[in-house]
């Protein structure tokens, strides 16, 4: 069986807790497709050129236990603006949508680029505020930091040319901003159950 969940949003908006309760409930493999990006940009602040990280990146390299450092998610959304950076994952996400018995996908850009006829497409959002909130209780330090961090991000994935992020005309928007968890999670269940 072939069939893709692929599900995009800004950081911070619950697609990571939404993906693995899809996955779960629906036996589907996952890929968290920042994790991609995040071991790039790691191997790029010790030092390496982007684009031969990229080419080069082994499974390994997304087991490291810094992948979820903010200087390493700066630094993910830096490469991630670089074209041969995302050019050289293309075919790794692809080949993983496309395995036996389904997966899921979240990122930026699994809806627009990678996987255009995905069977559904989520687009999970929430107000910046909120998001840093979230983020902050997470892993603490300073909200307003936090909170100007995720706006920088959000600022460079929407803004850049190749791949922005932004919701494929044919996604389902699901505004976390005023839903729990568990709420969030039930409707995505039930978007993705109308398609099986
Ligand atoms: O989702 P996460 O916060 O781990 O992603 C880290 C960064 O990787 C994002 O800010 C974004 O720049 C980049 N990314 C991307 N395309 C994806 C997934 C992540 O550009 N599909």
């Amino acid at each position: 069986m072939r069939f893709t969940v692929a599900i995009d949003g800004p950081a911070a908006a619950g697609k990571g807790t939404i993906a693995r309760a899809v996955a779960a409930r629906f036996g589907l493999a996952h890929l968290d497709t920042g994790l991609l990006y995040r071991a790039v940009g790691a191997r790029v602040l010790e030092g390496l050129d982007p684009v031969e990280a990229a080419r080069a990146l082994a499974p390994a390299d997304l087991d490291r236990p810094d992948l979820r450092a903010s200087e390493v998610a700066q630094s993910a959304s830096r490469v991630a603006a670089i074209p041969e950076v995302r050019a050289a994952l293309v075919a790794f996400q692809r080949a993983f949508a496309a395995r036996d018995g389904g997966a899921v996908l979240d990122g930026r850009d699994i809806g627009t680029v990678i996987c255009p006829g995905a069977e559904v497409k989520l687009y999970v959002t929430a107000s910046a505020e909120i998001r840093a909130h979230r983020r902050w209780l997470e892993e603490g330090g300073d909200e307003a930091r936090v909170l100007a961090e995720v706006r920088e991000r959000d600022a460079r994935d929407s803004g850049r040319a190749d791949a922005p992020l932004r919701a494929a005309e044919d996604a389902v928007v699901i505004d976390t901003t005023a839903l729990s968890i568990d709420e969030a999670v039930a409707v995505a269940l039930a978007h993705v159950s109308d398609r099986l």
